[in-house]
């Protein structure tokens, strides 16, 4: 069965009830995906671009935005202008509906990047660390989170009809408990020099490691791929859902045309901080990973 908990929102800015609001942080802390089927993000303006971009199929799996350094990953010829007010225009609304929605975050969110997937997923070609098509839990390889966590707000904003199909996998401590014991240990050393050759932009973390590691073993192990426990889901275009993708096992196997906002948020700041997967992995492996 797919965890997946409904708010029936309709607007960005829609004040939130405390009953949905609970429902949220519960949803969201649990590993659900908060599913706001109802919440459209509204690209008239743009439609002329997502036209533009079927031509770029094979290329950028995603092109992204962040305020300080703009649009990147987008071909020449693309109005990285119009490209990037769409852009901003997600993050202001995702930060609109979090502040609403989950109000005991709002002050601790920090925002990370906004992208856009303009390339249909379905067979495209790409190495299988970058295969979204299998499941796996996600991790930065060059930009560690020392533990906060990656909550993620998508949109699917096909205009053709075109859902989003993805696969929800098994539960963290379950994926922990099958790949730790054979995840080779830290190393302080590699993670300096990691770090030294600029490889990645802080410190690799234990725990920064543990999760990297998670997602490639994930990925990797075609045997898992296809026993693990798993559901597939299709989100019809207009629908906006959201989830912790550090902590639930997702794919995303179809579909073209979605927005996707990324905020980090300190695990101090969780409702329960001892289901983040920090906590999991800590109490999994008996040390302290920050
Ligand atoms: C992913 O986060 O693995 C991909 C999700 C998507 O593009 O729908
Ligand atoms: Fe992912």
């Amino acid at each position: 069965m797919v965890n997946l908990t409904e708010l029936a929102l309709a607007h960005w800015d829609d004040s939130c009830s405390a009953a949905q609001q609970s429902a949220a942080l519960q949803a969201l802390e649990d590993g659900h995906v908060l599913l706001l089927p109802r919440l459209n993000f509204d690209v008239q303006q743009e439609t002329s671009l997502l036209g533009e971009m079927n031509a770029m199929a094979g290329k950028a799996k995603s092109i992204s935005w962040d305020a300080t350094r703009g649009v990147r990953g987008h071909g020449a010829s693309h109005d990285a202008t119009l490209l990037a007010a769409m852009m901003e225009r997600y993050a202001t609304q995702t930060r609109t509906l979090l502040s609403n929605l989950l109000p005991t975050y709002a002050s601790q969110l920090q925002q990370g990047k906004t992208s856009f997937r303009p390339v249909e997923i379905a067979g495209r070609s790409l190495s299988w660390r970058k295969d979204d098509t299998r499941l796996h839990v996600d991790s930065f390889p060059s930009s560690p989170t020392h533990g906060r966590r990656i909550l993620r707000v998508f949109s699917n904003i096909n205009q053709h009809g075109a859902p989003r199909v993805w696969k929800l996998g098994a539960p963290f401590t379950q994926v922990a408990q099958h790949f730790l014991p054979t995840t080779p240990k830290p190393s302080a050393a590699a993670a300096a020099l990691l770090r030294w050759m600029k490889v990645t932009k802080t410190l690799r973390t234990p725990y920064d490691h543990y999760m990297l590691q998670l997602h490639d073993r994930m990925k990797a192990d075609l045997a898992y791929q296809a026993h693990a426990e798993q559901y597939t889901h299709e989100f019809a275009p207009g629908q906006t859902w959201m989830v912790y993708t550090d902590l639930v096992s997702h794919a995303a196997l179809r579909g073209q045309h979605a927005m996707e906002q990324t905020w980090l948020l300190p695990v101090a700041a969780m409702a329960n901080p001892a289901k983040s997967p920090l906590a999991i992995l800590e109490n999994q492996l008996g040390r302290r990973l920050v």
